[in-house]
């Protein structure tokens, strides 16, 4: 059986993370061009080193490519780490037996017994919210999983999700949902308030809004793929003012980096970043955002400055 509402879960006392989309993703992050396994390892071995303990992955990351990266990671360590994946609820998945076997293939790729955190990726139809939870509280059951998580899940799906859960005892530890400083809908709609007073700590994606937040691309200069639609050049120009803000913010914290300052920024929200890191330089500079923290006025100065990318 799991814990019981209100009590600890996995993520107790953790306010930080590594997110390992890129890790074999080629679509998206073009894994395998600029960078792959070794300097993704790297990433990995340069986060352990900095004390990170959580890790975050998928089934859908690189097809299975994520798992398996971070399960052959694993065996070249010994300390305990805090292993979070998730389950795709596909459409032609319909059944609680489709979700316990999805995880087992995720525990074979990753060669662990049990994860930490099993989380459904997305709340896609037409499965009911229930019958997820009924196989999530299976999963815990049989020692599958310790804890079990949500993502993208709205308010009153995760209310649902948090009372199925609770009939049987066991907490819901976490919703992940995209949030950071060009991302704030989750503390402006109310969910973020919502996830505190249901314990159920909110894990921050994308917290550099995907690498615009570090500052390293321009108006002139798009990230590229996918990514350029979103953050177009227009987008970029309205960020100037923010990442000005933040780089003059940062270099107050002793050369504190816009990325740092971008994962500080959430974790003084109560959010539970996980930023992804493809490389060593990436992952140690992220790391380096634990252990100091914004003040109250540079965080509603940040706030101001975010709030004028809507306008
Ligand atoms: N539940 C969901 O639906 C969902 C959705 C998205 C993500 N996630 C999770 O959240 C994690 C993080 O989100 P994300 O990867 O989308 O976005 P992110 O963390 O905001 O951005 C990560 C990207 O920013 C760049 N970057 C990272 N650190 C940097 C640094 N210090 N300096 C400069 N550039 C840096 C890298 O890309 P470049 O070097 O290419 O710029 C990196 O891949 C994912 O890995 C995944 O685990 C979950």
């Amino acid at each position: 059986m799991g814990e019981a509402p209100g009590s600890q879960t996995v993520l107790h006392g953790v306010e930080f993370g590594v997110g390992t989309w890129s890790w074999g993703d080629r679509l998206f992050w073009g894994y395998g061009r600029g960078y792959s396994k070794a300097e993704v390892r790297q990433a990995f071995d340069a986060s352990v080193a900095a004390g990170v303990c959580l890790f975050d992955t998928a089934e859908g990351y690189g097809q299975g490519t994520s798992e398996q990266l971070l399960g052959e990671f694993l065996t070249t360590i010994d300390q305990p780490l805090i292993i979070a994946t998730k389950f795709l609820p596909y459409p032609w998945r319909l059944t609680r037996g489709s979700l316990l076997r999805a995880l087992k293939g995720s525990l074979k790729r990753l060669g662990l017994a049990r994860v930490d955190l099993y989380q459904i990726h997305q709340p896609l139809p037409p499965v009911t919210v229930e019958t997820w939870m009924a196989a999530m509280t299976e999963a815990v059951q049989a020692d599958l999983t310790r804890d079990v998580g949500v993502s993208n899940y709205d308010r009153s799906r995760m209310q649902r999700a948090y009372e199925a859960l609770a009939r049987e005892g066991i907490q819901l530890a976490s919703n992940q949902m995209e949030y950071s400083l060009v991302n704030r809908k989750v503390e402006k709609n109310g969910l973020l308030r919502h996830c505190q007073e249901l314990g159920v700590k909110l894990m921050a994606y994308s917290p550099l809004g995907m690498g615009v937040l570090s500052g390293k691309y321009t108006p002139e200069s798009p990230p590229p793929g996918i990514r350029g639609g979103r953050y177009n050049r227009k987008f970029l120009e309205r960020m100037t003012p923010l990442l000005t803000l933040m780089k003059r913010i940062g270099s107050d914290h002793a050369g504190k980096t816009p990325s740092q300052v971008a994962i500080n920024w959430v974790m003084c929200k109560g959010g539970l970043p996980i930023p992804g890191a493809k490389t060593l330089a990436q992952a140690e500079q992220n790391a380096g955002a634990i252990g100091w923290r914004l003040t109250e006025a540079e965080v509603a100065a940040l706030d101001e400055a975010s709030d004028r990318l809507e306008a």
